[in-house]
């Protein structure tokens, strides 16, 4: 069995999103490996991802990962849907450079592959951020997983601005209700919500969907994939302390406290603010020993 040094194992599961939807998915890795540390960089200044195109979002998520390797991260995971379908690939092709061969995970595949397995009639729907469903990754994840489930996926406009501004009003209920229509009309059992801000819209979307469609979040299927790529490794802290978060992010700290505590359903604690540079492959090679 592999055995990562101590000093390895010690170090932080890098998380990062546009803002604080990835904190969903952080609340679940906090509750399935409370023994692990983290560090948790949210890009809001550059917020909202979901309307970026890919070759921005590449680049972003680019000079996130320098900043989180120069934190000392062991792994990284992409808690946001926009930056997982446009730049995972490249994002590991970079991490692989490093020298520890750190490993990026994204929400798009373990999210596609729990939908195959929960779906009876094989016709899945998907909600997400223009961005996302442009790319087609979760089409394509889904395909790779069961080639005879269709996928029929629905691009949401401002719906996860509109959930960061913390208004449950009808206007947000319409707006649900007018994303939710094709997939009603489509007859599907079972949707991903592939946006880590929909998760806080869950019992309007389940209200609009009827109870007998399953609704599928990434947090907890991507937690249960953190968990095997960290036991597997041998990079899992061994010992039984309550592991430490902390926050970074490149908009204003206070906003991002205030706001993400509803995501966390946790205290926040103190969030420093960081400039993020463009991203230049000999850092990334050298990231810290
Ligand atoms: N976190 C993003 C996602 O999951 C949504 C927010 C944004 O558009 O930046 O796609």
């Amino acid at each position: 069995m592999i055995v990562a040094p101590e000093e390895v194992r010690r170090r932080p599961v890098g998380v990062f999103d546009s803002g604080v939807g990835g904190l969903t998915v952080l609340h679940e890795l906090l509750v399935r490996l409370p023994h692990e540390d983290y560090v948790y960089l949210a890009d809001s200044a550059r917020l909202p991802y979901g309307a970026r195109r890919p070759e921005e979002l590449q680049a972003f998520a680019l000079e996130v990962a320098e900043e989180l390797l120069l934190r000392g991260i062991k792994l990284l995971v992409v808690a946001c849907n926009s930056a997982t379908a446009a730049a995972l690939p490249a994002l590991q092709e970079r991490l692989a450079q490093t020298t520890l061969a750190v490993e990026g995970l994204g929400v798009v595949q373990p999210a596609a592959v729990q939908a195959v397995a929960a779906t009876r009639r094989g016709r899945v729907g998907v909600l997400g951020t223009p961005a996302t469903v442009a790319t087609g990754a979760y089409a394509a994840a889904i395909a790779a997983t069961d080639p005879f489930v269709e996928v029929v996926s629905v691009a949401c406009g401002d719906l996860a601005l509109r959930i960061e501004a913390d208004t449950i009003d009808t206007e947000l209920v319409a707006a649900v209700r007018g994303y939710c229509a094709p997939l009603r009309e489509a007859g599907v059992d079972t949707v991903i919500l592939g946006c880590t801000h929909y998760p806080l819209v869950k019992p309007i979307i389940q209200r609009m969907l009827g109870p007998d469609v399953e609704i599928i979040t990434s947090g907890a299927p991507l937690a249960r994939q953190v968990e095997h790529v960290l036991g597997t490794r041998g990079l899992d802290r061994r010992d039984q302390d309550e592991g430490a978060y902390g926050f970074l992010c490149t908009g204003d700290p206070a906003t991002f406290e205030r706001q993400g505590t509803r995501f966390l359903q946790l205290p926040l604690g103190p969030v420093e603010r960081v400039a993020l540079e463009p991203a230049r492959g000999e850092r990334l090679v050298g990231s810290p020993a």
